[in-house]
């Protein structure tokens, strides 16, 4: 009654933002990501009968509140999916770091969802992971696949068609992600409460939607086609229109810092001399910068050099769901 697994975070090209149902996590529009080497969760979860409740452990502390109520009411699902009621221990270590816009939620539901089914004797099909995983976190269900996936918002009430499905082969393209970390935090207005506010009061909200299926086709050619242009710029576009939503919410909020406006001009100085580069940015100010393998060195350096980066972070396109052995 144990398993182990390992997941990616995940970067959003075309983001998710915006739910019709809140309870069982069904988003407005299709999304599509891309899944990022580097930043992982490892879960491990153990189903045993002498737990009176769950418990869950985050890199060696215990946690308690919300975050744990969170692992909790997951944990419920899948229970309830196996007809087993078991309390679990569950132990994660994440190698992103939390709460800074890198969507640890992705990495962590995801690893928590395959390692939890596989304990619990449960043996899904990818799909069926997918859609049980986005009911811990939206964005968490495209983590399932390696390379670029698709977020199909599903029309039913049920969410039964609201799952990902990957675009490509995991080696289709060696595209790569510049995770820009700024030293000023800000207090954060999560994803959740984010999208809520700005579906509930931001005029904008309608455009946003009505926008996302000619962005969504654009960009799977321009993947296919390894188009990076094509791509970089509807992600870019697309970024900014979801953050455009917020400045309409009322009352109006920006997840951006100045340092986050002077990467975005970076890039766009990088673009001017002739460096290919274009950014996207989550529900937090960091930045991530999308750029080709032989730019590799001049990204890094005129991104390091920015006052208010403390980090720069490259990645390369990850994989899906790994079971590390020791059932
Ligand atoms: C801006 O998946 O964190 O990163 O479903 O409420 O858990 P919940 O939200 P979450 O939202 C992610 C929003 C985003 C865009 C994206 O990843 O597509």
């Amino acid at each position: 009654m144990k398993a182990t697994a390992k997941a990616h975070t995940n970067i959003a090209l075309i983001k998710y933002w915006g739910k019709r149902n809140e309870e069982l996590i069904l988003p407005t529009n299709n999304s599509l990501s891309i899944t990022l080497d580097g930043f992982h969760t490892i879960t491990n979860v153990s189903f045993k009968e002498e737990l009176t409740n769950d418990v869950f452990y985050l890199n060696d502390s215990f946690v308690q509140g919300e975050q744990a109520d969170r692992v909790t009411k997951f944990l419920n699902l899948v229970r309830d999916l196996a007809g087993r009621y078991v309390f679990a221990e569950v132990k994660s270590v994440n190698a992103v770091p939390t709460a800074a816009g890198f969507a640890s939620s992705a990495s962590g539901f995801a690893a928590l969802a395959a390692a939890s089914t596989k304990a619990v004797g449960l043996n899904l099909s990818d799909e069926q992971l997918s859609r049980l995983t986005r009911q811990g976190s939206g964005s968490a269900c495209r983590s399932i696949y390696g390379g670029f996936a698709e977020w199909q918002k599903g029309e039913k009430e049920d969410g039964s068609d609201s799952f990902a499905v990957p675009v490509v082969a995991k080696d289709h393209w060696d595209i790569r992600v510049a995770a820009v970390v700024l030293s000023s935090k800000m207090k954060k207005v999560s994803s959740r409460a984010g999208m809520k506010r700005t579906v509930e009061t931001s005029p904008f909200f309608k455009g946003w939607v009505e926008s996302i299926p000619a962005d969504l086709q654009s960009i799977k050619e321009g993947i296919l086609e390894r188009d990076f242009t094509k791509v970089g710029e509807i992600a870019e576009a697309n970024c900014l229109k979801m953050h455009a939503t917020t400045l309409g919410a009322s009352p109006p909020f920006t997840y951006w810092l100045d340092t986050t406006v002077t990467v975005m001009q970076t890039v766009k100085q990088l673009r001017d001399s002739g460096i290919p580069a274009y950014f996207t940015i989550d529900a937090g100010p960091n930045v991530k910068v999308l750029y080709l393998p032989e730019y590799e060195v001049q990204i890094k350096q005129a991104l390091q050099s920015i006052q208010g980066v403390a980090d720069v972070k490259l990645s390369r396109v990850g994989q899906g769901i790994t079971y590390l052995g020791d059932e």
